[in-house]
Parts: C-alpha cells; sequence; structure tokens
C-alpha cells in the first residue's frame, strides 16, 4: 500500500507523527532505532519532537540552552528529506515548565524579567531552526479543562498576567519568522466531557483576534478514546453536533486546523486485540470524515506510529492491565487497522 503521507498528498496534506531521540540502536520511539525509523520513513512527510524541543530538553537552566539530542533529530528528518514541525515554544502550565522557572529570581522588575525570559527563549529556538521549520506550538495546553480558565506559571505571574504571555510569545513568534505557521495547540476533544474546555478555548482564540494577535491554527490534538460501551457509530453520531459547532466557530474567526496528535484509546472495550483494534479503527475513522470536512485542516500527525513506545502504556493503565494500542502499527510493528482507517479517510 501507498505511503499515508502519498495519501495525504492527494488532499493538499501531510502525514507525519511524533518521533523522539535515544541512543543509537535503543528500544525506543527514535529515529536511532531502525525498526522505529522505517515506519517514519514509510509513511511521514513531517516529524515533530515528542519532547525534545520543550523548555525542561532545551532550557537546562535561565542561562544555558542544550540543542545536541534535537539537533541529532533534525539531522536525521533532513537526511531523509522531511519537514519538522515545532513542538513547543511554551507550554503554559506549572507543571510543564522546568523546575528551575518555579524558583527563578525575576529581580527588582519582575515584568521586563520575565518578558526577556520568553522572548529570549522564543527567538533563540526559532532562530536556530526558523529555515527548516515552518509550523510552530507557539503555545501548547493553556486552557484548564476543569474550568476553561488559563493557567498561570511563575513566568506569567512576572509579566503581569497569562493574557500577556500568550500574546506575547505569539508576537515574537511573528517577528522572529513572518511567514511561518503559528499554531495554538490544545487537546480538547470531540468527546463529551470537553464542553468546559472547549468554550475556554473558543475564549481565548476570540480574544486573539480581538487584540490582533497573530495566530493562524488551531492545533486539534486528537488524543480521542473509546469511553462507553456503546457501537462506534452511535457515539460519532451524539458527538459530532457539539463537535461541528465547535470546528465552525474556530473556522469562523479565520482559524486554520492541524491534527497535531492523534491517537486514539480503548479503555472502554473488552481486551480481545483484534476486536479492539476494529472498533478504534472506525471510531478514528468517523472522526476523522468530520475533520475532513473542514477545508481549513492542513496537516494530520498521530502521537507515535507503534504502540510499543506510545506515551499512553505509562498513563491510566487499562482495568486489565493489557498495554493499550493507540498507533497505527502493533507492538511488533507490524499493520494495524488504524493505519488502514487513516489511509482510507484521506
Ligand atoms: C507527552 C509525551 O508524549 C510524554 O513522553 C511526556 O512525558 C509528556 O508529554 N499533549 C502534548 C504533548 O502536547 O507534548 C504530550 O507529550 C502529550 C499530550
Amino acid at each position: 500500500t501507498a505511503s499515508l503521507n502519498q495519501a495525504a498528498r492527494k488532499r493538499n496534506m501531510r502525514f507525519g507523527s511524533a518521533y523522539a531521540w535515544s541512543p543509537p540502536g535503543a528500544d525506543a520511539g527514535s529515529f536511532a532505532n531502525p525498526d522505529y525509523a522505517a515506519l517514519l520513513e514509510r509513511d511521514c512527510g513531517i516529524l515533530v519532537p515528542e519532547n525534545e524541543m520543550k523548555w525542561q530538553a532545551v532550557r537546562p537552566s535561565a542561562t544555558t540552552f542544550d540543542f545536541d539530542r534535537f539537533d541529532a533529530m533534525m539531522d536525521y528528518a533532513t537526511r531523509q528529506g522531511l519537514a519538522v514541525r515545532g513542538h513547543n515554544l511554551l507550554w503554559h502550565q506549572p507543571k510543564w515548565m522546568p523546575a528551575w522557572e518555579r524558583n527563578h529570581d525575576f529581580g527588582p522588575d519582575p515584568k521586563a524579567e520575565g518578558k526577556r525570559l520568553l522572548i529570549e527563549h522564543i527567538r533563540t529556538v526559532m532562530g536556530r531552526y526558523k529555515d527548516r521549520i515552518h509550523s510552530w506550538d507557539v503555545v501548547n495546553e493553556a486552557v484548564s479543562n476543569q474550568d476553561g480558565t488559563l493557567y498561570t506559571t511563575a513566568l506569567s505571574d512576572a509579566i503581569g498576567s497569562a493574557e500577556a504571555t500568550l500574546d506575547l510569545a505569539f508576537r515574537t513568534a511573528r517577528e522572529e519568522s513572518p511567514d511561518a505557521q503559528l499554531v495554538y495547540n490544545d487537546y480538547m476533544s470531540w468527546e463529551p466531557d470537553n464542553a468546559e474546555h472547549r468554550a475556554g478555548v473558543l475564549k481565548l482564540l476570540k480574544g486573539f483576534r480581538d487584540r490582533g494577535v497573530p495566530v493562524d491554527v488551531l492545533g486539534v490534538q486528537s488524543h480521542i478514546g473509546i469511553f462507553e460501551d456503546r457501537p462506534v457509530d452511535q457515539l460519532a453520531a451524539d458527538y459530532t453536533p457539539e463537535w461541528r459547532d465547535f470546528l465552525d466557530r474556530v473556522t469562523g474567526m479565520g482559524y486554520d486546523l492541524v491534527i497535531t496528535e492523534l491517537d486514539v484509546r480503548g479503555d472502554a472495550l473488552p481486551a480481545d486485540v483484534t476486536a479492539r483494534d476494529r472498533a478504534m479503527a472506525d471510531y478514528a475513522h468517523a472522526y476523522l470524515d468530520v475533520m475532513f470536512a473542514y477545508p481549513q485542516l492542513r496537516d494530520v500527525l498521530v502521537w507515535g506510529m507503534c504502540d510499543k513506545y506510545s506515551w499512553l502504556q505509562n498513563r491510566d493503565p487499562r482495568a486489565d492491565g493489557r498495554p493499550k494500542r493507540p498507533c497505527p502499527y502493533d507492538a511488533s510493528f507490524r499493520v494495524k487497522p488504524l493505519r488502514g482507517a487513516i489511509a482510507d479517510a484521506f
């Protein structure tokens, strides 16, 4: 079968995946693991670093940067002729900022020091890669899924408000790379318990427009999952109207869409692998059909190609303790129905 990226190209989109750094040959979802690299090279036109561009990774202290790992990942992508997305320039939640940020001495003029730190960060990271990276998650997950409000961090307290901090991040990014695609990325999804989160994201996106903040795209992470013991087509039929309403409002404000981190959980499904894989593939297909109805959708990326290395293995284990199967390839690198569903949806 043709590669997923070739299928995507027919719709003028790209298909891609997250990838990681590891020492050569390590058993990891890394370009340096030949089994994993084969999947990337088979199906992808664009890659995104899973963790290696986050503040913790590239900024071990307020005064130092370390690009060794990401540089190696970038070299690999360049050798393979693959595009790369930037993820991310600011993950605006206290728990995802580096520990040093909480203890940082913002000095006598905290606002000036806060702005300086953020601007320096964005200019340094973007500036280093802007010839190769044209799509950036400038801000990641700034909206609380509990009540739709914006998180605050030590950095945003120093700058004065979360809003001012996010605005500054996007304005700095636009200055640094005027033609780049600037993305606000979040996980609000189509499952019903996301109403507060979606409302908060809409409010943020509206605010960006009102204040003239340069944001081009809503990154729809798409960590979707079956959490109810009902047929997939019923779930999809139930979830679609509210989800469409959300996407209509987002695109109505002039935002494009990118699926940035697709994977599928099947927590409510029985252990049987064949039935589980089929249901998750059908669910993803139904979801993609809704998304593909929007001409504003630009690209589709999954958060990992292979079940073995999925971040979800370490989160909310299944009640029966079985490994999860969220990705297009299984733990033995064999094609799963999810890959077929993605190809078919394109
Ligand atoms: C996750 C990584 O996959 C994990 O390895 C890490 O421990 C935490 O972050 N939304 C995002 C991604 O925007 O950065 C997250 O990645 C997954 C959820």
